[in-house]
């Protein structure tokens, strides 16, 4: 059995090494099926091999939250520039047209909210029976590596990905970090990759430092939270450093829509993850489209 202490540090990434030619452009699923490939399309573009994904899910655990107070409103305006709405069940079904022919990442755990100082532990949320109905094309799943809920979190993650690959739906899992662990490279090394070797097809984390490191480990996608709000031009530049250093997109939530024009900065976030534009012009391009408005 594998030791946790005395082991030598790991370091050979073989950074600026290309990975063997695919025939497919999703990271490590040359080998999956079909239906898997064809939902993997919908959520990484074929051209650019990149996703922007977003992220309106916070009200699961944090209820209305600063500018998700009306979904109906805030949302459909920033559909056009999106590949992926990541949602609730709830949310979808109640407040989202299903006519939009965008992907679907859906939110399918559950079980905390912002009233408990440990939010560690939750359940499977949606069978997957309700995310077949809700034509999802990736079922997101909380885990909680080095917390209270670690084992729960995998155990939730792992029956997903079991009934994903049996109806070729991909299992997103989600890199949450518990209130008691550091945001340190070593932390996003571990917990990606472990996300990957139980068999999640995308692996959603924070961006760190040496993030290259991070995803030259992971054998599959990486897609970055945004995370809290940050300043257009800083989120931009996070968005941007990800993707030259290896990640395949951005799920990102507040940093578009609470962003002071959240039209605008969705589709600069575009311009970085599909059209390979600097965070400077991308900029340019948020402040251009800001002051059209
Ligand atoms: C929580 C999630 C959320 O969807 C996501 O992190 C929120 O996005 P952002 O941090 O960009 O607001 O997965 O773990």
């Amino acid at each position: 059995m594998a030791e946790k202490d005395g082991n030598k540090t790991a370091k050979d990434y073989g950074i600026g090494i290309p990975s063997p030619k695919q025939t497919f452009h999703v990271k490590g699923m040359d080998n999956v099926d079909w239906g898997m490939k064809n939902r993997l399309s919908r959520i990484f573009h074929p051209k650019s091999g990149h996703t922007v994904m977003l992220a309106f899910d916070h009200g699961y655990i944090m209820g209305s939250t600063a500018g998700l107070e009306r979904l109906d409103l805030v949302i459909p305006p920033l559909v056009p520039y999106i590949d992926v709405l990541m949602a609730t069940r709830g949310a979808l079904r109640a407040a989202i047209s299903p006519s939009y022919n965008k992907a679907v990442a859906l939110r399918c755990s559950a079980g905390s909210s912002v009233l408990k100082d440990d939010m560690s532990t939750e359940v499977i949320g949606v069978n997957i029976e309700d995310a077949i109905r809700m034509n999802a094309s990736c079922m997101a799943i909380q885990t909680f590596i080095g917390s209270n809920g670690e084992c729960s979190s995998i155990h939730n993650l792992v029956r997903t990905i079991d009934a994903g690959n049996r109806y070729g739906i991909p299992t997103l899992g989600v890199v949450a970090v518990g209130k008691e662990m550091a945001r340190t490279t070593k932390y996003f090394l571990l917990a990606t990759r472990m996300l990957a070797e139980f068999g999640a097809q995308i692996i959603k984390t924070y961006y760190c430092d040496e993030f290259e490191k991070v995803t030259a480990a992971c054998p599959v996608p990486i897609v970055i939270a945004g995370g809290k709000k940050l300043p257009e031009a800083d989120a931009l530049k996070m968005a941007y450093n990800a993707i030259q250093e290896g990640a395949s997109g951005v799920d990102m939530g507040r940093n578009i829509f609470q962003a002071e024009n959240s039209t605008a900065m969705v589709q600069a976030v575009r311009a970085i993850v599909h059209d390979g534009e600097t965070p400077e012009k991308a900029y340019d391009l948020y402040n251009t489209l800001k002051a059209e408005k």
